[in-house]
């Protein structure tokens, strides 16, 4: 079991426990974590489920077509931003805290 914190732009910290086989969009949208969307269901074609990582944890670099849909259509993209449905977990992420930007 993985633990996942979400930060709310209310400031607010919401944690969640996944299984290993589930990305980080599906834990947000099956816990109905306010700002995320999910709206193409994980397929990398709408950056509704644009997040940033807060913690240390290493990530692979985005695949290309991850940084196709951040450079194009995710709000305020920062140095930490990814797309919550191309982050799987595993249990190296156990902790993993992600922020939810202001506007999605
Ligand atoms: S759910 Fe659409 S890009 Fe992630």
């Amino acid at each position: 079991m993985i633990t996942i914190t979400f930060i709310l732009k209310d400031g607010t910290r919401h944690s969640f426990d996944a299984e290993s086989d589930a990305n980080v969009m599906q834990v947000a949208t099956f816990n109905n974590v306010r700002g995320i969307e999910g709206a193409c269901g994980g397929f990398c074609s709408c950056a509704t489920c644009h997040v940033y990582v807060e913690s240390a944890h290493a990530l692979p670099p985005p695949a290309a077509d991850e940084e196709i849909m951040l450079a194009g259509t995710a709000a305020k993209r920062e140095s930490n931003s990814r797309l919550a449905c191309q982050i799987k977990l595993g249990q190296e992420l156990d902790g993993l805290v992600v922020r939810v930007p202001e506007a999605q």
